[in-house]
């Protein structure tokens, strides 16, 4: 086990790169095995990543990785993902739909909990099982096949669910006729899994909007694609320099697909300026203004930024109003930022932050992975030392978050941790 050590008061000052974005790369990865062969470019170093690879070998690929980028390649077909893998990551249940496509049958473990809430996946398997799959869940397996090809369908999701969304184009683009996914997510990582798709033969319409339209195909050309820079890591950059103070230039920033962010860090009174379509100056000039966020379905404000905001606006002047409506129980970094001096007060889904004019570094547990980003941005910003333990959750979203920051100033290490949990 590692932990970080953190001496706070450092401004950051400096140039800074975002990575491949991981909710975009995890999904293309699982399309590999609709395509039978995938080579892609911009994938940043993750456990998670490590994790979709390790499950794509035990299906019975082979996977061939570099610096940034993966290759994967069918070998001996076996659609199963099992319990010991997928509970290390949620996002494994994106294998369902397309093991299903591809092979007519699947048996992938249901994920379980997690920290941040209930995370069923009732919606996939709905979607999936209108366009002809037959499911039953058996000892914690999703048990599902099909007869023949699945079929197209119209299909309407109660919520706009990201992974659900995935799931359920991805089957449909080896289903037979038209699918249309009403109410989907919007995210601009189904774009580029959709795009992914599109280059490797599929018809895809309308991602990016709620009404996306699939025309199924038979098969597809193996595909070489690159993937999108990481919104969240670009996002929670802007939290660094918002917490810490300084000025930085963060190149690959995806702004088109942060504006809510943007906006909000802006209405708080950071300094954003867009050098160009890929590369932003941010700047602290004086303590940032206490600002209110809803998360929201994009193009809302993101529940994968809120706990970096949050710790944002602990120093910030006045209050600030935090709404968390995506999860049921994402506030956990609330409980440790209040060790830290932070003024909170959590009432339901509602966090009401009154700024403090300094977080004292304190010993903090990170609980999921935008939690422990959010530890780091505190202790950027506080006085004296921030031990973050359990970091194993920051790496399993960020890469080298720490030699970033490193490389803007910031005093932190990567040391052992004496606690064995
Ligand atoms: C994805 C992201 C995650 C992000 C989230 C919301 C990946 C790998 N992960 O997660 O970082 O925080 O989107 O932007 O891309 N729900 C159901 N039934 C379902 C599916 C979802 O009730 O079948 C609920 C969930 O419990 C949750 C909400 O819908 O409360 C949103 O979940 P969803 O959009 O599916 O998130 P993920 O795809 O798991």
């Amino acid at each position: 086990m590692e932990k970080f050590v953190i001496k706070g008061g450092r401004e950051l000052y400096g140039r800074v790169k975002v990575s491949g974005s991981k909710n975009a790369s995890l999904p293309i990865l699982f399309a590999s095995i609709l395509t039978g062969e995938l080579h892609l470019s911009n994938v940043p170093a993750l456990m998670d990543v490590a994790t979709t690879c390790d499950l794509l070998e035990h299906m019975g690929f082979s996977v061939e990785r570099g610096e940034g980028r993966v290759s994967v390649k069918e070998e001996n077909p076996v659609p199963e993902a099992p319990y010991e893998l997928v509970k290390k990551m949620r996002a494994s249940i994106l294998a369902l739909g397309p093991l299903l496509a591809r092979f007519g049958r699947a048996r992938v473990s249901l994920p379980g909990g997690c920290a941040i809430g209930l995370r069923p996946v009732d919606l996939h398997l709905k979607g999936l099982s209108k366009l002809g799959a037959d499911i039953e869940i058996s000892h914690g397996y999703v048990v599902a096949k099909v007869n023949g090809r699945l079929k197209g369908a119209d299909i309407t999701l109660d919520f706009p669910t990201v992974g659900g969304t995935e799931n359920i184009l991805m089957a449909a683009t080896l289903a037979e006729g038209r699918t249309v996914i009403r109410n989907a997510a919007k995210e601009p990582e189904i774009v580029d899994l959709a795009r992914a798709l599109k280059k490797a033969g599929a018809y895809i319409e309308g991602e990016g909007t709620d009404v996306i339209v699939i025309e199924g195909r038979r098969e597809f050309s193996p595909v070489s694609y690159t993937v999108m820079p990481d919104r969240i890591e670009a996002g929670t950059f802007l939290a660094a320099v918002a917490s810490a103070g300084g000025e930085i230039v963060v190149e690959n920033f995806p702004a088109e697909t942060l504006k809510t962010v943007i906006d909000k860090f802006r209405e708080a009174g950071l300094e954003i300026e867009e050098l160009s379509p890929t590369e932003v100056k941010v700047r602290k000039r004086e303590r940032l203004r206490g600002t209110d966020v809803t998360t929201q379905p994009y193009p809302g404000f993101p529940t994968d930024m809120q706990a970096q905001f949050m710790a944002a606006m602990c120093t910030a002047d006045g209050v600030s109003v935090i709404r968390e409506t995506i999860f049921e129980n994402r506030f956990m970094h609330a409980l440790e930022l209040q060790r830290m001096g932070a003024d909170l007060r959590i009432e339901g889904n509602t966090v009401v932050v009154k700024g403090v004019e300094k977080l004292t570094g304190a010993k903090v547990t990170a609980t999921d992975l935008r939690a422990s980003a959010s530890l780091v941005i505190a202790g950027l910003g506080a006085e004296n030392i921030t031990e973050v333990y359990r970091i194993y959750h920051l790496d399993r979203g960020y890469e080298r978050l720490e030699r970033k920051l490193r490389s803007l100033g910031a005093e932190i290490e990567r040391v052992p941790s004496e606690l064995k949990y």
